[in-house]
């Protein structure tokens, strides 16, 4: 499911950064580019973040 249509970033692509980086907001947004075109999204891609953080172990938590 898309999260950020300007940028076409999906929850799984957000997981799979997740994953390898951790949990930061502004790591992710500058890599995946979520948030930085309308802004629409902002909200939804943070929250995403946020619970798929909860899901996942990142490879490196201290990002
Ligand atoms: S929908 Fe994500 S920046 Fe526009």
């Amino acid at each position: 499911m898309y999260v950020c249509i300007c940028h076409a970033v999906t929850e799984e692509q957000i997981k799979d950064f997740a994953r390898a980086h951790g949990c930061n907001w502004r790591k992710m947004s500058r890599e995946l580019k979520a948030g930085t075109d309308c802004g629409t999204c902002a909200i939804k891609a943070k929250r995403a973040l946020k619970n798929l953080c909860t899901q996942v172990k990142p490879a490196d938590a201290s990002n």
